[in-house]
This record gives C-alpha cells, structure tokens and sequence, in this order.
C-alpha cells in the first residue's frame, strides 16, 4: 500500500510532497526518490534522522533511540519506522530529539559524577 507524505524541511524551507509504500523504511524510500533528508546510523539508534509527525500514523516498534514518551509526543525515528497512514513531517531542529532522548540524562550524569569527586588519572 502506498500512502502520501508532505515533508517540509527546516533546514532548506522546501516542501516534498510524495509516496512511499507501507513495506519499506520511511527514510529508505525518500532516498530512493531522491530527497536528500538527514541520516547517519540508519538503524534507530542515533536520532539524526528524526521528524516531527504533524499528522500520521507511523510503525516504530524496530526503533531503539526514541522512548514511547517521545514518539507520544509526536516524534518519529524514519530509518527505522514504516508509514500507516499518510503522513505530514517536518525536520527537527538540529540536535532537538538528541538532547529530549539523551542529553539531557548525560548532562545529569556529568553533574553526579562531579559531586562524587571521584579522582581522574590526571588529578
Ligand atoms: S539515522 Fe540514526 S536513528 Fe535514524
């Protein structure tokens, strides 16, 4: 099955509008039509590829680097996700779904580990 996709690009402003079928990777599929749309680890992990769903249906259970809280709020992992219904995305700022889905627990981290005063090799 076919279902249409508008993608709008903040990076560029450009507007897409197209088709994918519903058995292949998102991502995977506007590549193959020739959008040229941010990606690297191409395997749900890294969340460089990540959208904002304005409206749709996607299949994200293959995703790993996007919690079920984001994707409730309307967040989608493309590499890894297949379209259900049509879709309407937007590209996220840059790094946006990286500090939601893990920077801001490193930020934490580093502020415990300070707090322990643990020694380093140089200290
Ligand atoms: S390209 Fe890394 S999560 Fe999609």
């Amino acid at each position: 099955m076919l279902y249409r996709v508008r993608i709008h690009d903040r990076r560029t402003g450009q507007d897409y509008e197209t088709q994918v079928p519903g058995d292949h990777y998102v991502l995977e599929s506007l590549e193959g039509l020739g959008l040229n749309l941010p990606a690297a680890c191409r395997n749900g992990c890294c969340t460089t590829c990540a959208m904002r769903v304005r409206s749709g249906t996607l299949d994200q259970r293959e995703v790993m680097g996007l919690s079920p809280a984001l994707q409730a709020e309307g967040y989608a992992l493309i590499c890894s996700s297949y379209a259900r219904s049509d879709l309407e995305l937007e590209t996220q700022d840059e790094d946006e779904v990286y500090h939601l889905q893990f920077g801001r627990y490193f930020a934490q981290a580093r502020r415990r580990w300070w707090q322990w005063r643990l020694p380093l090799d140089h200290d």
